[in-house]
Formats: structure tokens, sequence, C-alpha cells
């Protein structure tokens, strides 16, 4: 199975993508996850995008769809993957379409979270991540399950620089300028859920489940 996630920074698209994958055995293709990781090993990409990353700007169409042509084609997404991230312009979509044709890949369901953007700054102040795993957390509403460890045993709990308020809201307004007309894009070619993301995160889930079954 095919997924893709949309919806703005702090809607629940990463912690969603985690369970859905376990659900349905496929993989997360998060590209926030592949950026960070390339940042802090000071790869050419990660050198490129830093900058733009930390002011909440959207990375450069090219380098992003350059990334994903390398990216989409691994064996670990063979069984299937939740694309969480990309496609965050008409042009990064019109370059999956082309992406999937080529490698004989559809969607099968485009889910979009919705999420009013004063719960955002609250989820994004109290979001941890996982070191090792990369798994997400929040302080209260998903805390780590073993007095500050991750679920995989490590410990190394961190906040992201991006999730401080002034960037949060920048890249809200960076969400409703490049990305929210993607919500209309996938209308037109059906297979879409609109799933409310301000409810009980086990909530949001089975009505996702509910919706692709
Ligand atoms: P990215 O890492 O993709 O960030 P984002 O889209 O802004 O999304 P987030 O990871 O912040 O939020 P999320 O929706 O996954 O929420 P989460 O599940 O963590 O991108 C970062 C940057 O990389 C971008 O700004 C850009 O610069 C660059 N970039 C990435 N992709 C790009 C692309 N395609 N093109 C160009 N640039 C690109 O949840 C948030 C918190 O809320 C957590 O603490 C969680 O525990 C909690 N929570 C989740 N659900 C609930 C719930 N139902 N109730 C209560 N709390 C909840």
């Amino acid at each position: 199975m095919n997924l893709l996630i949309i919806g703005p920074p702090g809607a629940g698209k990463g912690t969603q993508s985690e369970m859905l994958c376990e659900k349905y055995n496929i993989s997360q293709l998060a590209t926030g996850d592949i950026l960070r990781f390339n940042v802090k090993n000071e790869t050419e990409l990660g050198l490129q995008a830093k900058s733009y990353m930390a002011s909440g700007k959207l990375v450069p169409d090219e380098l992003i769809i350059n990334m994903m042509k390398d990216e989409i084609l691994k064996p670990v997404y063979a069984n299937g993957f939740i694309l969480d991230g990309f496609p965050r312009t008409i042009a990064q979509a019109d370059a999956l379409n082309i992406l999937l044709e080529e490698f004989g890949k559809t969607l099968d369901k485009v889910i979009i979270l919705k999420v009013p953007n004063e719960k955002i700054i609250e989820r994004m102040s109290g979001r941890r991540i996982c070191r090792s795993c990369n798994r997400t957390y929040h302080i209260i509403y998903n805390p780590p399950p073993m007095d500050g460890e991750c679920s995989c045993g490590n410990s190394d709990i961190y906040q992201r620089d991006d999730d401080k308020e002034e960037t949060v809201i920048k890249r809200l307004e960076v969400y409703d300028a490049q990305t929210s007309p993607l919500v209309e894009y996938y209308k037109s070619k059906g297979k879409i859920s609109e799933i409310n993301g301000d409810n009980d995160l086990n909530a949001v889930f089975l009505n996702i489940v509910n919706s692709i079954s």
C-alpha cells in the first residue's frame, strides 16, 4: 500500500505515519528526517538545506526532487510507503506523478490532517524526538514510556531547533502559501480523506484506518 499524508507542521503526520507503518507493514518516507540526517552529517545536501530549514522556509524544489529520485527506489519501500513531508509544492506533486508513473506505482490514499493553528504551537513546544530511532513524543500527550527513555531503549531525547515559536509561525505561513494548494490538487484526483487531527491520537489513527479500508 502506498499512502501520502499532508498537513501543517505539527498536525501529527509523523506520529500517525509511525502507527500506519506498523499496521500495514510499510515504510515511512519522511523528507524532514532525511534532510535532518544530511544536516547532521554535513553532506553537500545538508549544507545546502540547513539555512532554509532553520528559518522555517522550504528547501528548493530541485534539491528535494533529486533527493526523492534516489530515495523512492530503495528496497525498503518495495512493500509500500507513506510519504510524510513530500510533496509540499505543486511542482513537487507534478514530479511525484512522473516518478510514480516511471516506477509503475500509484497512491492508494491521500490523507489530509486538519488541525487549527493555535493547537499547533502547543504541540510543537512539547514535542521531543528520540535521537536514535526518530520516534516522536510529546511531554504531555504522548510521553516517552520509561522515565524519559524511548521504547527503543535510548535515553537521548531532544527538541528540534525549528520548534521555537517564531520559526513555527513562519512554517505555518509557508504551509498556507505553498503546501495547502495541494489539498485542492489531490481533491481533483480523488482518493482523498480529510481527517480531523485535533483529537486524541488513537482516535485520529482509527479514523484514518477506517477511511482506508
Ligand atoms: P518536517 O520535518 O517534514 O516538518 P513538518 O512538516 O513541519 O512537520 P513536523 O515534523 O513538524 O510535524 P508532524 O505533522 O510530523 O507532527 P508530529 O507527528 O511530530 O520538515 C522540516 C523542514 O524540512 C521544513 O520546514 C522544510 O524546511 C524542510 N522540508 C521537509 N520536507 C520538504 C519538502 N518536501 N520540500 C521542501 N522542504 C522540505 O506531532 C507534533 C507533536 O504533537 C508531537 O509532539 C506529537 O507527539 C504531538 N501530537 C501528535 N498528534 C497528536 C494528537 N492527536 N494530540 C496531541 N498531540 C499530538
